[in-house]
């Protein structure tokens, strides 16, 4: 029977360990994507782990091209890149914000999830199967809030940018 992938971030707890191992439950294939993992999926034989940093993100093509190389794609039928990892903090007024913090939150939560994307559409755009991308937003993105200034803004911009 044909297979269907996910690639996921930030599966090692929270929402994106919950999506996991609801789609892992139901027989698909899980491919997940944190620094630390989750011991409840890795007791799942369709799941795979890797452990990267995805602020990273001018490693993130190499990180994400050695996934899709691991998947025999004449026995998919549907491949899905779930953009789920975000970073909430800094939680206080910009102007008491480091360029670092500012940095790290804006590289994890936009930037990474723009690079997956136009890495996976170049990637797979060749492919004869179903495709899709979800990219996990947060109300955060349309209602301001004082004190979450980049994390609303990094969700205003995938919102934009999905
Ligand atoms: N929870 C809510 O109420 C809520 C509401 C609206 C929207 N959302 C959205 O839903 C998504 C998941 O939220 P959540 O509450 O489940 O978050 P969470 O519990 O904080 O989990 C975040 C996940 O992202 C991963 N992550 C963070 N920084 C990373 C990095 N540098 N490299 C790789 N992975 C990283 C974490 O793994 P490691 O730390 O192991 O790397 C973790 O697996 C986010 O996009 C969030 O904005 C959540």
């Amino acid at each position: 029977m044909a297979e269907k992938h996910f690639i996921i971030t930030g599966t090692s707890r929270g929402i994106g360990e919950q999506l996991a191992m609801m789609l892992l439950e139901r027989g698909s294939h899980v491919h997940g994507i944190s620094r630390g993992s989750s011991e409840v999926l890795c007791k799942y034989k369709n799941y795979s782990h890797l452990r990267f940093d995805l602020s990273n993100t001018m490693g993130a093509q190499h990180m994400l091209d050695g996934i899709l190389e691991s998947i025999n794609m004449n026995d998919t039928e549907m491949l899905c890149l779930i953009n789920n990892a975000a970073m909430l903090e800094p939680l206080k007024s910009i102007e008491k914000c480091i360029q670092e913090e500012i940095n790290g939150n804006l590289q994890i939560s936009l930037i990474a999830p723009m690079v997956l994307t136009s890495c996976f559409i170049q990637q797979t755009e060749n492919l004869q199967l179903r495709r899709k991308i979800i990219n996990i937003s947060s109300g955060s993105g349309t209602y301001p809030a004082p004190d979450m200034s980049v994390y609303c803004t990094a969700k205003a911009g995938l919102n934009m940018f999905t």
